[in-house]
């Protein structure tokens, strides 16, 4: 099998923003509880913090988390997670069947974040709550002090305000799994309102309106069209979310970026429909704000219980490698997708696993994700691909080998993401960078292996992880590397 991919200095799709790699940390399952938290374990520091958890999003730079949900946003009372923590109410979260001590909220949150080195993406309850609570949640949280909101977050132990700059406003709202879903009329004028008493508190803040939550609803994408038409003015980004999981047919699965990148395009195209139906001069960005693999078919039923196991999906390298196809694509439309965020980030469907009492570890999908972090910052270059192609049965015809590039015009490196979605065939693989002068291969690594079912575990945590691969000379900025068969690479060069 053949692909050849060539990169153009000039040829840029656009600036890869920061916030395209955030992530989600949903008050869920143990995302929190046994998570990020959790007072007595050897690791957490005075506020329950654990610190082996911590190292290892700090190594993921991730740039926003956001919180507190999710489906659990739309029932949850901000209120109920500030103050004496023996105070706090005990609450049901019917999103999730879940008891919610609250024990943790969003003072601990943004002390968390702070640690982690990220930043917050807070989410405010459309669902249950008033544009008031979404108001005064912002008071809390930005406004300096001398006001009853402002001075309650100082008496809670903050002097300094939060200043949190992005917002959700809701989540997924156009999903009936909602409490208290709307219809897009009826989300679009709480949406409105709400930001407006939002943006008046604190006009520094970006804010984010629900869009479609899958391309499976009947209601995408008019939900879109219609919610934009009711918020252009005030929103700054519109939300999409999509998960995958593999029904049984592996091409298919490993297809799913092709699923994605159409996603995209058609969201695009929905904001740029409004904004000529508006005459607006501003462009709607796009905020992937939860994104990843996930098992829904495996939920099942369970009691009533506190931080319970759900969502605790295992992933393999067959999982890391579609993975990657939607990392890919991301990058590919860094023009208009400006947040992106994995969803979630610890225990619930996530890169990082971590066991109460015990140990933490990474999962498969944690090594694309850290690669495109690590890498992936600097100008998305448009690759020009030519490659074999596949044949899904879900998607028809597919490139086999797709490919992101950035170039960082600082370091004055490219580096390049390829992902062989092929499970027979390795591919010979040229990279033309007749454009740039002087490169020189610098790195080079490869995600594969014969046991695509492979998983981490706490017995065996680098089952699955990256190896380096042997660095080739180039001809005059042609490169011809082999790209193994099911593999995730990455390709960096110094370059002029
Ligand atoms: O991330 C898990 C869930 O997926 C979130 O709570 C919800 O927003 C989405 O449906």
């Amino acid at each position: 099998m053949k692909a050849k991919v060539s990169l153009v200095k000039e040829f840029k799709i656009g600036d890869v923003d920061p916030n395209l790699f955030s992530s989600f940390i949903e008050q869920l399952g143990r995302a929190v509880y046994t998570g990020i938290y959790e007072p007595g374990h050897p690791t957490a520091d005075s506020q329950g913090l654990r610190g082996d958890v911590m190292n290892l999003v700090k190594d993921l730079r991730v740039s926003l988390v956001r919180y507190p949900g999710g489906n659990f946003l739309s029932g949850y009372d901000w209120k109920d997670g500030i103050g004496p923590k023996d105070k706090r109410p005990v609450r049901l979260d019917r999103a999730w069947h879940t008891i919610e001590t609250n024990e943790f909220g969003i003072d601990e949150f943004v002390d968390w974040a702070k640690k982690s080195g990220t930043q917050v993406l807070a989410a405010v309850n459309m669902g249950t709550g008033t544009p008031q609570d979404a108001g005064d949640m912002v008071e809390y949280c930005n406004y300096p002090s001398g006001t009853y909101w402002s001075d309650l977050r100082i008496a809670n132990g903050h002097k300094e305000p939060h200043n949190i700059k992005y917002w959700c406003v809701g989540n997924e709202m156009d999903g009936p799994w909602q409490i208290c879903h709307l219809d897009a009329v009826d989300y679009g004028k709480k949406a409105l309102e709400t930001m407006k008493i939002m943006k008046w508190t604190d006009d520094s803040i970006k804010t984010v309106v629900c869009g479609s939550a899958t391309t499976d609803i009947p209601t995408y994408p008019e939900w879109d069209r219609i919610v934009l038409e009711h918020t252009y003015d005030y929103a700054d980004y519109i939300s999409i979310h999509r998960y995958y999981e593999n029904f049984g047919n592996d091409d298919d699965f490993l297809a799913s970026f092709y699923d994605m990148d159409k996603f995209i395009k058609t969201s695009t195209a929905t904001c740029d429909y409004v904004k000529a139906y508006k005459r607006s001069n501003k462009t709607m960005m796009l905020s992937f704000d939860e994104w990843n693999i996930w098992y829904q078919q495996n939920q099942k039923p369970h009691p009533w219980e506190k931080a319970p196991r759900l969502l605790e999906d295992k992933y393999s390298l067959l999982d890391a490698l579609a993975f990657g196809g939607l990392a890919i694509t991301l990058l590919n439309h860094a023009d208009r997708v400006k947040v992106a965020c994995l969803a979630q980030l610890v225990n619930v469907i996530a890169p990082i696993f971590a066991e109460p009492g015990k140990g933490a570890y990474r999962q498969t999908i944690y090594w694309p994700f850290r690669d495109i972090s690590l890498y992936g910052r600097g100008v998305s270059l448009q690759p020009v691909v030519t490659s074999d192609k596949k044949i899904t049965d879900k998607y028809g015809e597919v490139p086999a080998v797709i490919f992101a590039s950035v170039y960082n015009e600082e370091t004055k490196e490219i580096s390049i993401f390829a992902l062989n979605t092929s499970k027979s065939e390795n591919s010979e693989t040229t990279i033309d960078l007749r454009s740039f002068s002087n490169t020189k291969m610098i790195m080079r690594t490869e995600l594969t292996g014969t046991d695509l079912s492979a998983q981490n575990s706490l017995e065996n945590p680098d089952k699955v992880a990256p190896s380096k691969v042997e660095l080739s000379e180039g001809d005059n900025g042609i490169y011809t590397l082999n790209l193994k068969k099911a593999s995730w690479n990455v390709i960096r060069f110094s370059a002029e």
